[in-house]
């Protein structure tokens, strides 16, 4: 089976491609752009070099192999913080998406995954399920909500829409900037973790561990439609209180300084926003459920902090 696999040098693609090269039926041709991260995968998959094909590659003009491909998993797009611009986020996310589907049909592939996000259903009405109306509100939610019209409105092919929450997990690409890496390294300096508001904002993390599971169940399950939508996320949402709380428990448990809390109820509470999806639908139909607690999850961060510490 042929796999063609954009955005292999993002934080999630790379793993994606990870666990594809572990099928022994599977050749890739992993997408991306930045040279310097093309060769850490080179290195990194060294030992799978007869499977996989690295390509350079650009979403304004995708053409990544010669010849037929069976499968199309298209995670490369861009998004804040790193880009806000309107035009880029069209271009690269919506037009990107629809060049990336001609050149599919072109190339006869039976069936396209498109990695998608939670942010289509907006910031009202949690917990969602893939029948909830969507309502994006950013210029990146609505990007790729255009984008998944475009994949679910493609005739000739299989189109699976992953809406996937917030990804966390130490592994290449880690954005340490956000929150389970902000906080673990703030513990480990020894600053105060901050709760604004009541703390009680909810939202949904989910491992990229998980996401990886829940994308290589897509590209290469049977599937029970022809046009399908999967919401992936965590399997329950937490509050940041529960948050703050299981990272000050591991960090006792590592020997990192003792968390401090500190509460600002000044700061605009945010306390209304609640951000979870429910996942009944993929475990029920690929049998995928999440497998990371949040507890290990944030482990596999205070851990990594407190080795760095002893370093
Ligand atoms: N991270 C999250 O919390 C999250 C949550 C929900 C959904 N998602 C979705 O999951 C997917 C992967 O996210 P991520 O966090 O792994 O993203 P990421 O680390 O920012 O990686 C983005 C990837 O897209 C590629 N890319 C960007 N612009 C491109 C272009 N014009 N042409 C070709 N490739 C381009 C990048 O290539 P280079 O690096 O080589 O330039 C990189 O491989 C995205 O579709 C995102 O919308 C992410």
């Amino acid at each position: 089976m042929k796999i063609v696999l954009t955005g292999a040098t993002g934080f999630l693609g790379a793993e994606v491609l990870a666990e594809l090269l572990r099928f022994e039926s599977i050749r890739v041709t992993a997408c991306g752009r930045d040279r310097e991260r093309l060769a850490a995968l080179e290195d990194r998959f060294a030992h799978r070099a007869e499977k996989l094909s690295l390509q350079q590659s650009d979403l304004q003009d995708p053409s990544p192999v010669q010849g037929h491909v069976d499968v199309i998993v298209h995670a490369a797009a861009v998004r804040a913080p790193a880009c806000t611009h309107p035009d880029t986020l069209v271009d690269t996310n919506v037009e990107g998406t629809r060049r990336l589907l001609e050149w599919g049909r072109d190339a006869g592939c039976a069936r396209f995954v498109f990695v998608s996000t939670q942010a289509v259903y907006g910031t009202e009405g949690a917990p969602w399920s893939e029948s909830s109306p969507v309502c994006p509100v950013t210029p990146y939610a609505i990007s790729k909500r255009d984008a998944e019209e475009l994949v679910l409105g493609t005739e000739g092919l299989e189109s699976v829409v992953l809406r996937l929450a917030r990804l966390y997990g130490v592994a290449p690409g880690v954005r340490w900037s956000e929150l389970p890496g902000r906080v673990a390294q703030a513990v480990g300096r020894g600053e105060p973790l901050v709760v604004y508001g009541t703390g009680e904002q909810r939202f949904d993390l989910l491992h990229v561990r998980d996401a990886v599971r829940a994308v290589s169940s897509a590209a290469l399950r049977p599937l029970p439609t022809d046009k399908i939508i999967y919401n992936v996320g965590g399997g329950r949402s937490h509050s940041i209180n529960e948050f703050y709380q299981q990272v000050a428990e591991l960090a006792q448990a590592y020997g990192l300084p003792p968390a401090v809390i500190r509460r600002d109820s000044a700061h605009p509470d945010g306390a209304h926003r609640h951000l979870e999806l429910n996942v009944e639908k993929i475990r029920r139909e690929l049998g995928w459920t999440p497998g990371f607690s949040l507890r290990e999850g944030i482990e596999e961060y205070i851990s990594y902090v407190a080795q760095k510490r002893l370093m």
